[in-house]
């Protein structure tokens, strides 16, 4: 979620396909599923293959359990063909935008289990490392977990609390809890750590470094520690924050944050890799 209004501005959406006329009021727009070339499925099913086999040990039980539910391994999905199964298990739904939309209607679409998915794909140049949001990212990092009923309410309480943010300037405290959550948030499984945050499950690079590698903190979550902490966009994170279920994620979200937002304007920002005395400490980066 680090919205950006594309209409007007200097990076026009990405994809050779023309959208005009197309992207509506909500900023979704038609998937062009005729428009991806056959370069495009060869990435995703690349990326897919090499992303896949890294998950054991490193994922969280409910992603793999999900993973499969995407279907389709060899190609780029079908929204629709997703959306058959996704709504039948949760009422969620994925729609296509063009790349990053502004902060009210990202949170508007999710407040109404819908979950915007960038309709392109990165080039092979991009194999590696992109600095925004693909259809790769997008599904395969964010899709698989909206199939767990427990994350997927909290997904939809994430954006009626995003409106609320909007309407009390505390979007930006807001968005670094879901990147410390939902983009690269940690979890403790039978007494290990495991991935559920799509930035660590989607990336080649950080997914092993963000459980296994001795550098970075690991950190109990801790609401306001999390939206008091800045973040790195282009580079692996130096804290994760470890939560426990998705049960314990959605109880401790669930409170009105407006004390909180109040609280936070009194207090001093923490940067990435800061070590603060509240802090439950499950590993100390080196
Ligand atoms: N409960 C929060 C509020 O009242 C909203 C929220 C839900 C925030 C889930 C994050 C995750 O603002
Ligand atoms: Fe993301």
């Amino acid at each position: 979620v680090i919205p950006a209004v594309y209409g007007a501005s200097e990076r026009p959406p990405r994809g050779d396909y023309d959208r005009s006329g197309q992207v509506k009021a909500d900023y979704t727009c038609p998937q062009n599923y005729a428009a991806y070339t056959d370069a495009d499925h060869d990435t995703y099913r690349r990326l897919y293959k090499r992303q896949s086999a890294l998950l054991p040990g490193l994922a969280c039980d409910e992603f793999i359990a999900a993973l499969p539910s995407l279907g389709l391994e060899e190609r780029i999905p079908r929204f629709d063909d997703i959306n058959g199964r996704l709504f039948k298990a949760t009422g969620w739904e994925v729609v296509a935008v063009p790349g990053l939309i502004p902060e009210v209607p990202f949170f508007t679409l999710l407040a109404n289990r819908k979950f915007p998915v960038t309709d392109w794909i990165r080039t092979p140049a991009e194999f590696d490392y992109i600095v925004e949001p693909d259809i790769f990212h997008d599904m395969f990092g964010h899709v698989p977990l909206l199939f767990d009923p427990v994350f997927a309410d909290h997904m939809q309480a994430y954006g009626a609390g995003g409106l609320k943010a909007h309407g009390l300037g505390a979007c930006e405290q807001l968005s670094r809890l879901y990147w410390y959550t939902i983009e690269f948030g940690l979890m403790r499984q039978r007494g290990q750590v495991r991935a559920y945050g799509a930035g660590i499950l989607s990336s080649s690079g950080e997914l092993a470094y963000a459980v296994t590698s001795g550098e970075p903190q690991r950190i109990a979550l801790d609401l306001l520690r999390a939206m008091r902490t800045r973040y790195k966009i282009d580079s692996y994170q130096q804290t994760y924050f470890v939560i426990d279920s998705f049960k314990q994620l959605f109880d401790m979200t669930a409170p009105d944050f407006t004390p909180l937002y109040a609280q936070l304007k009194t207090m001093e920002e923490l940067s990435a890799n800061a070590v603060s005395p509240g802090d439950v400490v499950i590993h100390t980066g080196n």
